[in-house]
This record gives C-alpha cells, sequence and structure tokens, in this order.
C-alpha cells in the first residue's frame, strides 16, 4: 500500500469546508490542483491505494442524480483508505418527510469526517455546512456553484496547455442554470484566463458581465481565437417554460460542431462536463474526437481532484488541530 505522508506546503489550503470557488486565491487553487498532480500519479500505478484516510468517514448525500461526481468521490475517498457511505436519498427517511437539517443532524450524530452534497437548491449545501461537525464539500448547489468540476477542468487544462494564465476560454450553452459555468468562471478569472460565455439572450443571467466576463450571442465570434470551448447541457430539469425554439434550431446556432469550432485555435479543445446530449450541444463525432475532445481526461482528473480535497479537508483532523475557518 501507498502511503502519503503530509506534505511542507500542508497549510495552503486554510477553509474547513470546500463550499465553492468563489473566495479561493490563486495560491490557494494552485496548491489543490499541484496536490491533485500526485494523486493522478498514484491512480496511474499499480497500487493505487493509501491509507491515508485510514479510520475517517466519508458520506456521500446526493438529492441529485449523478453518475460521474459520486462514483469518483467513492472511489476518491476508497484510494485515500477512507470508509466511505452512499446513502441514498430514494431510499432514506426524506421520503418520509424528514427535513433536509433533521436529515444532515442524524448523519452528524454518526460522527462522518467528511459530508459530500449534492442538492438542487442553491445555498443548501451552505446552511449543512453550519449545521455538522465534519468538513462539507459542495458537489453542486442548484445553479451556485460545483467546485470540483471547476478544479478538475483547471487541472485538465493546465495538463494539456501547461498553464491557465493568458488562455481564452468560451463556456457555451445554458449558462443561465449552470453551477459548472459559475465556478469555471469564478476559477478562469482567478488563475488569469480570459472567459467567454456565448448563449441565448434567454439562457444568460442578467448582468453577468459583472463577473468579469465578455458575453456573445454569436458562437463563431465567441469561438474566434480561443484555447479552449466548454460546452454544457441543457439543464431541462430547471427548466420552467420553454428557453430555446427547438433542439434544432438550438443545434444550429449554439451546438459545437466541426464548422464552428474552425473558428477557435487550430489547437482548441473541447471539454464537456457531462452528461452530455449528442446532436444537442455537441456533435457525436466531435464529442469523440480524441485529438479535440478532453471528456475522458476529465473524468480521470475528477478523481484525482476529489482525492485532493479530501485530503486537505482532513489535514486537521489528522494532526488533531482545530478545523480551518468556516469558509
Ligand atoms: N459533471 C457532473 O457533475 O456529472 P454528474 O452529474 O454525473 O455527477
Amino acid at each position: 500500500m501507498a502511503t502519503l505522508g503530509l506534505r511542507p506546503h500542508d497549510s495552503g489550503f486554510p477553509h474547513r469546508h470546500l463550499l465553492g470557488i468563489e473566495g479561493l486565491s490563486a495560491d490557494q487553487i494552485s496548491f489543490l490542483l499541484d496536490l491533485s498532480e500526485s494523486y493522478v500519479a498514484l491512480s496511474r500505478s499499480e497500487q493505487k491505494k493509501t491509507d491515508l484516510l485510514r479510520g475517517r468517514t466519508v458520506i456521500n448525500l446526493f438529492f441529485e442524480s449523478s453518475t460521474r461526481t459520486r462514483t469518483s468521490f467513492e472511489l476518491a475517498g476508497k484510494r485515500l483508505g477512507a470508509d466511505v457511505i452512499n446513502m441514498s436519498v430514494a431510499w432514506s427517511s426524506i421520503k418520509k418527510g424528514e427535513t433536509l437539517i433533521d436529515t444532515a443532524m442524524t448523519l452528524n450524530a454518526m460522527h462522518p469526517d467528511v459530508l459530500v452534497v449534492r442538492h438542487p437548491d442553491s445555498g443548501a449545501v451552505k446552511l449543512l455546512s453550519e449545521k455538522v461537525n465534519g468538513a462539507i464539500i459542495n458537489a453542486g448547489d442548484g445553479s451556485h456553484e460545483h467546485p470540483t468540476q471547476a478544479l478538475l477542468d483547471a487541472l485538465t487544462i493546465r495538463r494539456r496547455k501547461g498553464r491557465l494564465a493568458g488562455l481564452t476560454v468560451a463556456i457555451c450553452g445554458d449558462i443561465l442554470h449552470s453551477r459548472v459555468a459559475r465556478s469555471n468562471v469564478h476559477l478562469l478569472s482567478t488563475m488569469g484566463a480570459r472567459v467567454r460565455l456565448v448563449a441565448p439572450p434567454t439562457l444568460l443571467p442578467t448582468a453577468i458581465e459583472r463577473m468579469g466576463v465578455e458575453v456573445f450571442f454569436d458562437m463563431r465570434k465567441a469561438l474566434e481565437g480561443c484555447d479552449i470551448v466548454m460546452m454544457l447541457r441543457l439543464q431541462t430539469e430547471r427548466m420552467h417554460g420553454s428557453f430555446v425554439p427547438s433542439i434544432r434550431e438550438y443545434f444550429r446556432f449554439y451546438g459545437l460542431d466541426r464548422e464552428k469550432l474552425s473558428a477557435a485555435k487550430d489547437d482548441a479543445l473541447v471539454m464537456h462536463p457531462g452528461p452530455m446530449n449528442r446532436g444537442v450541444e455537441i456533435d457525436s463525432e466531435l464529442a469523440d474526437d480524441i485529438d479535440r475532445s478532453l471528456i475522458r481526461e476529465q473524468v480521470e482528473m475528477g478523481v484525482a481532484v476529489r482525492m485532493a480535497c479530501l485530503d486537505v479537508l482532513t489535514r486537521s483532523l489528522r494532526r488533531n488541530e482545530p478545523p480551518g475557518d468556516s469558509t
């Protein structure tokens, strides 16, 4: 079993929880990405396990469906030697009317060290962080933030392009409902990348320019000179009413195909957080093109980033120190 001890830059992440990217400094983001690199190496080695979190308990509490995030947190916890519990909300007492807070307090009484929470309401994860003793990781709350997604996206970009600063990244699609877009805007801007958002007017939040991004309605113009093109799914589960005239029309103007991608740099790379809807926001053949698409690599980086997050948020416990600040 591999052993990864505490490293010299242990104080690089002073927070008790990971609730969002907003508020993290460039140094703290770089620290998490650098640490993630060591977990990429471990995950690619024959012996993928360490006993760093032996005796620690991680509970995955997902109130929304997930394939990538839930599975990779489970794998991350297990590779670090923790006991990982996946709580199935569908079979929990929430179905009998128990509230979110009562559910969290019940789990808290069992002394988990980390709760990984996904919830459909923006702010619900922060609310839980004020009630429990362990560390909380936001695995996506409503349309607010999905911090580990932005970290894994950044790690993927940094590994391929060698840097984040100075790159131009276009985020395209349903920005209005996207926690992935928000976390990525915070992260990429903090790290010195230029961010462009492109969407139909119905799928852009008002006054989004205040986040320091450029806004486009024309996808070809938005992609001109871009290094990275990040596509987003239409989040129909968060839509009340009609936001696009038809799927066919949407793909024609905002779906990524080779013709639109040709406006970007010749070496521009394509990303998608998944799950993707082929033929809606991205051409199926382009999504599978291993020379242009980073989609599979993003999934791999997700495990490493989540190992790094579980590692840093349990360091004070492992050293018997008081937890970091409550942000
Ligand atoms: N990208 C992402 O959060 O995927 P899942 O919904 O499958 O976790």
